[in-house]
């Protein structure tokens, strides 16, 4: 289980700068307990998955991406914008990420407006790397340079596959207003690759397949998420490492927390300092259940018989 080694002075004057989630209501003289709370989205693209949710308030944003798109049914682009407007009214005015499928820095610009019409609460998901995997001849800062310029024109980004603080940074540098760190997936990786556990400079601190042109190796994680614990918190280590970052220089962009497998790591997030967490729905239905809560409930229905109840 991921423990953090402390909450820094500048992580709590961050969170002051930021939002409130849970404003009071007017004429309730009980002020909400978790103005600052984290907020909870839905990771998906199917409707009936967050219509529920959404109505009993228990999200105030959506994320979704190509895949989660061709699993809710989308057959062709046209069909991928008609779901996604449809997610986008649906929400208001709550914040629906709405991912970039063109891989050239003029395309993908194009492509943002058309998508950013969609909803005047839709945000651009910009892949913050990964364009020359596609085409090698591709320019490596493709992504950071439509972040700048949708941040010129005034679009909220939500920059995705955000696997390092590095990556996490320029992204806020460029104008990016969340960052999406797929904790679950890093997770994943390090726990297929990294079991047992290795030191620094065999495993995630440097990646042996991937050279820059000099032909050193680049840095892929820090040694904190690389082997700062136990693998399966990798995730959880770079969230606090962003989280760290982003105190340190005061950044506001929100640390948007991506990719669950289960209950546990949203709690690590919820240690490591995430802004937002954005959870499948899957783990969502497992947030208010626990062996123990079940047993008591038993029990206390159980002993209310004994008055009529
Ligand atoms: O929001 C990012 C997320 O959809 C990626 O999740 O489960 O495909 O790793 P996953």
């Amino acid at each position: 289980m991921f423990t953090p080694a402390f909450t820094s002075a500048a992580m709590l004057d961050r969170k002051n700068l930021m939002p409130v989630v849970n404003p009071d209501k007017a004429g309730n003289p009980l002020h909400h307990p978790a103005p600052k709370a984290p907020r909870i989205f839905a990771d998906t693209a199917t409707r009936s998955e967050i219509e529920p949710l959404f109505k009993a308030g228990i999200i105030n944003g959506l994320t979704t991406n190509p895949s989660l798109l061709k699993k809710a049914g989308a057959k062709s682009w046209d069909h991928a914008k008609e779901i996604m407007k449809d997610l986008c009214n649906l929400l208001r005015p709550f914040p629906v990420s709405l991912e970039l499928t063109e891989l050239d820095e003029e395309k993908m610009v194009r492509q943002a407006d058309e998508l950013a019409v969609l909803g005047d609460n839709s945000v651009i998901k910009v892949p913050i790397g990964g364009y020359r995997a596609i085409n090698s001849a591709a320019d490596p800062f493709t992504g950071l340079k439509v972040i700048r310029r949708l941040w010129e024109k005034g679009i909220k980004v939500n920059t995705t596959l955000i696997f390092n603080s590095t990556q996490a940074f320029w992204a806020a540098n460029a104008g990016a207003t969340y960052v999406s760190p797929f904790l679950g997936r890093l997770a994943d990786y390090a726990y297929k690759h990294d079991t047992p556990e290795r030191k620094p400079g065999n495993s995630l601190y440097w990646v042996e397949d991937h050279k820059n042109a000099k032909g050193d190796q680049i840095m892929h994680n820090t040694e904190y998420v690389a082997s700062g614990g136990a693998v399966k918190d990798a995730g959880a280590r770079l969230i606090f490492e962003i989280a760290t970052v982003f105190a340190n220089y005061q950044i506001k962009t929100e640390i948007l927390a991506a990719s669950f497998r289960n209950q546990v790591q949203l709690t690590e997030c919820l240690l490591a300092g995430a802004d937002i967490l954005t959870v499948p729905a899957s783990v969502l239905a497992t947030v208010a259940d626990h062996p123990l809560s079940d047993e008591g409930m038993k029990a206390f229905v159980e002993d209310s018989k004994a008055f009529g109840k």
